[in-house]
């Protein structure tokens, strides 16, 4: 009888996690939490709402309901467990826009290259697209927009730990440097009413902002830009935030961001890194494995706290600080 004390069986979960992401990812795709919502619904009325196929979705939901995303009734009807609510675009923290982009076809064929990055260093999107996620993405709008979703949905679910770990109220202007299309702008700026905000991001990406910036009700105090933050980025302002910037790049691009930054950077100003941190060994498991993900995906890495100390200092920033806020790092810069 199999058991989750059997080591094989255990194993054997965590091998097939492929079958998970994807069962989770169909389901967000298809929209089955908001559709739930707090509601008991059957499967002939999800199919229905969802356009597919009755008894081949009551296969995907009854797995579902195997590991706790959803609770099966009797007579096929289901409703969402604790840990599906978090997939309703609804909630605080929703991961809906996350695992709605894992199995998007380039990123989730972008995996099937990690043995090539293990062998060669290399990076696997680039192996497996010939060309790079940014340029790959940009004339992919449908991936591309999946891929922005995703980075709300993350930004949102980090940013209420972000403002109870660092006062951002401190600062005049506030520029959000990748800043997507601005979710964690909106909320700095919603927290801190004296604030002005400018978020820049390349062009395609910012193009959605605008009406977003006036859904959150802070368009009168954000200015947005589209540009690439290898050549500028708007000058003069206190700080600079870079969430989950730097970890898509290597050193070398990473050092040219940030002397960009140190450049247009006011004298008083400061940049903030808002980053996982690698933990000693056996320790911190999300941030290893968001490293493989940045190997295999933007080809990038995550971080020790010396190595970002490594990368100011070629740019002429020193780290001031590094502040925990919710399983990431501030990483508090000033000019050197
Ligand atoms: C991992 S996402 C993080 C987004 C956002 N900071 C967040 O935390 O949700 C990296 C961002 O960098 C942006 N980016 C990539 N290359 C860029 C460039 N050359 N210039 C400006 N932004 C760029 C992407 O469009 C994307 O929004």
């Amino acid at each position: 009888m199999p058991s989750d004390s059997n080591p094989a069986i255990t194993l054997r979960r965590l091998i097939d996690g492929y079958q998970v992401s994807q069962a989770i990812h169909v389901a967000a795709r298809l929209g089955i939490a908001d559709l739930l919502g707090d509601r008991s619904r059957t499967v002939d009325e999800l199919a229905a709402d969802t356009g597919t196929h009755a008894p081949t979705l009551y296969r995907l939901l009854r797995a579902l309901a195997g590991i706790e995303i959803l609770r099966e009734g009797n007579g096929h009807v289901f409703e969402l467990a604790p840990l599906g609510q978090q997939l309703r675009s609804d909630v605080a923290g929703s991961m809906a826009g996350w695992a709605a982009f894992i199995g998007s076809e380039g990123y989730w064929q972008a995996w099937t290259g990690l043995l090539h990055s293990v062998r060669t260093g290399e990076n696997a999107f680039r192996h497996v697209h010939g060309a790079d996620v940014w340029s790959y993405r940009a004339i992919r709008p449908e991936e591309s927009a999946l891929f922005d979703g995703a980075m709300t949905a993350l930004s949102r679910q980090a940013s209420a730990a972000l403002l109870a770990a660092y006062d951002f109220g401190r600062f005049r202007t506030v520029v959000d440097v990748g800043g997507g299309t601005g979710a964690l702008l909106a909320a700095i700026l919603r927290a801190h009413p004296g604030l002005e905000g400018i978020l820049f991001d390349q062009p395609h990406v910012v193009a959605a902002a605008s009406a977003f910036m006036e859904r959150a009700g802070v368009a009168d105090r954000c200015r947005i830009e589209g540009g690439s933050f290898f050549e500028a980025v708007p000058e003069g302002a206190d700080a600079y935030v870079l969430r989950a910037v730097i970890h898509d790049w290597d050193d070398v691009e990473a050092v040219r961001i940030l002397t960009v930054v140190r450049k247009a950077m006011a004298a008083d100003g400061r940049v903030l890194l808002v980053e996982r941190i690698i933990a000693p060994p056996n320790e911190g498991r999300d941030a290893k494995f968001s490293d493989l993900n940045m190997l295999v995906a933007p080809g990038g890495r995550e971080r020790t706290r010396e190595a970002f100390e490594l990368l100011l200092e070629p740019a002429r920033l020193q780290a001031a600080a590094v502040i925990e806020a919710g399983g990431f790092a501030v990483v508090e810069a000033l000019p050197r």
